[in-house]
């Protein structure tokens, strides 16, 4: 054992855990890892290269002695049980004042619970959000953590330190108490969700529609990521889009079956939007979506079944400018989403979120980092009561100017049999959104028919019921 005391611990030296650990070392922080695997142990030390810099063992009692005290332990295991279990096996070792930091995708409300639990042993946790994928954690990722407010400048110059820098400010920041990281993360999630499926739509009305060849789609991708659409997933879709298969040398993207896995966090966001009474329809479709494409079997019988419409041709350079509009239409109607379900959970949950701030982390590191992040942030920096960010004079300005090529979109996609749900939802959300009068009268009224629910009229105040049937 080498006699240097550690600034930082690292639980679980898998890939991101590996990586963001070497992130923390290269920023000058001495970083000791665990893992009960001892390959893991030995690759990174190999990896890191100097033992005083950063070590790693299997072992849970020479991990803890090694870390300076208050010891600032990270786990980046698998949400879940796992987590519960290596804090168990950890914290017999710990003093109080020590600083846990969950850094995985874990539900918010077992957040709460971790942390009520392990305030009762004088434990601080951190439920924190990273995003960025392997190599976000290794160059810098954003970091979202929530917990107490003290204890986190004990680990704000780490987290500076290897966060995702935009114009040289640090992509992260204290966002509030308890689990206020991790349910921050969980709505990343969902809007990436939403990004996800609005660009897959795009790429296949430009395919299907356009007869565009993947690398003509490639070479939009890179132009739009050039404009007002910079993103790191319309980048990563261009990118994709240029990868050959090693062995046949046909398109890659071409070969890769056509079945959505997930892992949670996006049905989550869904069902959690849904218990807080907030619509998120472009996210809640993309989850649906994800379910639809892996019912492969009933699909593949239904085509069967089912004849499909001739499919017309648009003209190229037609096609490209409402597709351009439409993408960028339905990415600020799923931010807005986003951000309305979180100004709403922070009333709720007591978080007392800065949604300026949390637009700004997002502006690079994540996964949804995109250009359009810096006007959703002044748009909460101008007013922090901001109810919607539609109110706002800047996207009303930007959305006013793409919503009738979006209709041109969608209705080309409805009249060809081209499945367009995300950007159907995001203008259908759009159009009820401005809706000032709904057919929910209807709908009250039946309510009140079978089942004397009652209903509020538009000229009277008070509740009222009706006995509808003579
Ligand atoms: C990130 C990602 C990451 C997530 C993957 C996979 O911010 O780095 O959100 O946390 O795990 O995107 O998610 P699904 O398997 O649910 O698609």
């Amino acid at each position: 054992m080498v006699e240097v005391s550690y600034d930082f611990g690292l639980v679980g030296l898998g890939v991101m855990g590996r990586n963001f650990i070497l992130n923390v070392a290269d920023k000058g922080f001495n970083a000791f890892g665990h893992d009960l695997d001892e390959t893991k142990v030995k690759s990174l030390i190999e990896e890191g290269g100097n033992v005083n810099n950063v070590n790693a063992s299997s072992n849970v009692t020479d991990f803890v002695n090694s870390l300076s005290t208050p010891r600032k332990i990270m786990l980046l295991v698998p949400a879940g049980k796992i987590v519960d279990s290596v804090v168990e096996s950890i914290l017999p070792h710990l003093d109080s004042g020590d600083i846990l930091i969950d850094g995985g995708n874990s539900f918010f409300t077992d957040t709460d619970r971790r942390e009520e639990y392990l305030k009762s042993k004088e434990i601080h946790f951190f439920g924190t959000g990273v995003s960025g994928g392997a190599k976000g954690a290794r160059l810098g990722p954003s970091i979202m953590p929530g917990g107490s407010k003290e204890a986190y400048k004990m680990v704000q110059p780490i987290f500076e330190a290897v966060a995702a820098k935009f114009k040289g400010e640090p992509c992260v920041a204290y966002l509030g108490p308890k689990s206020a990281g991790n349910y921050v993360k969980m709505v990343h999630n969902g809007i990436e969700y939403g990004l996800m499926q609005l660009t897959s739509e795009i790429y296949d009305i430009l395919k299907k529609l356009g007869g565009y060849s993947n690398s003509e789609i490639q070479e939009l991708f890179a132009s739009w990521n050039k404009g007002r659409l910079q993103s790191f997933l319309v980048n990563i879709t261009a990118d994709i889009l240029t990868k050959k298969d090693e062995i046949t040398r046909a398109d890659l993207v071409d070969l890769i079956l056509d079945k959505g896995k997930q892992k949670g966090t996006g049905k989550w966001t869904s069902q959690n939007a849904m218990d807080l009474g907030i619509p998120i329809p472009s996210i809640d479709i993309a989850v649906t979506m994800r379910e639809i494409s892996a019912l492969k079997k009933e699909r593949d019988t239904a085509a069967e079944i089912y004849s499909r419409p001739n499919l017309e041709q648009i003209a190229k350079s037609e096609l490209a400018k409402r597709a351009e509009q439409s993408l960028f239409f339905g990415f600020i109607v799923t931010y807005a989403q986003g951000f309305h379900q979180l100004s709403e959970a922070s009333k709720e949950y007591s978080y007392e979120l800065n949604l300026s701030l949390i637009a700004k982390i997002w502006r690079a590191g994540c996964i949804i980092r995109a250009s359009l992040l810096e006007d959703i942030s002044s748009a909460y920096e101008k007013d922090s009561s901001l109810s919607h960010l539609l109110f706002n004079d800047v996207m009303a300005k930007q959305i006013k100017l793409t919503i009738s090529d979006v209709r041109q979109t969608v209705a080309l996609g409805i009249k060809n049999g081209v499945p367009l749900p995300g950007l159907t939802n995001s203008l259908t959300y759009f159009d009820s959104l401005t809706s000032k009068r709904l057919p929910m009268n209807i709908i009250q009224a039946q309510r009140d028919y079978f089942g004397s629910h009652t209903y509020e009229r538009t000229d009277r105040d008070g509740i009222f019921h009706t006995h509808w049937e003579e």
